[in-house]
């Protein structure tokens, strides 16, 4: 199994336990650190709608809370038409600790697949730079 299909696998069954009873979109998100660990999330929906958070935003939460801090690749799936890219915020969110090399891999369960780096998702993007480095 090649390294995107085995981050895909991983993020089609975190993907399973979405909690997503109001849009009924599951996602599901897979990150690989530069550690090598995967950390993945799915999207948790609330009644109160705008309490819902996205399955990266976990994906990350997870990383952040295994001691990871940068992306070399995520990997994000729902069952749509086209591959499922990273909404606006979740973009802002992966940047945060993203690189240059990092790839973002939007998938379909079709099993269509695109990939694209960060700048490619998010040109100029505001980011820990702009603070003079805090928070990096
Ligand atoms: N969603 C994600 O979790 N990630 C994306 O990249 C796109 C959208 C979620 C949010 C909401 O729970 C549902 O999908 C429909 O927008």
């Amino acid at each position: 199994m090649s390294g995107i299909d085995e981050l895909f696998a991983a993020a089609a069954q975190v993907r399973a336990r979405a909690h997503a009873p109001y849009s009924r979109f599951a996602v599901g998100a897979a990150i690989r650190g530069s550690d090598g660990g995967l950390y993945v999330g799915c999207n948790v929906e609330n009644a109160a709608y705008p309490s819902g958070t996205c399955a990266e935003q976990n994906a990350i939460g997870a990383m952040i809370a295994g001691g990871e801090r940068r992306i070399v690749e995520i990997a994000v799936l729902g069952d749509a038409g086209a591959p499922v890219t990273p909404c606006g915020a979740c973009r802002q969110r992966i940047r945060e600790f993203a690189d240059a090399a990092t790839r973002i891999h939007a998938g379909a369960v079709s099993g269509e697949r695109r990939s694209y780096g960060m700048a490619e998702l998010l040109p100029d993007a505001f980011g820990p730079g702009h603070l003079g480095g805090a928070g990096a």
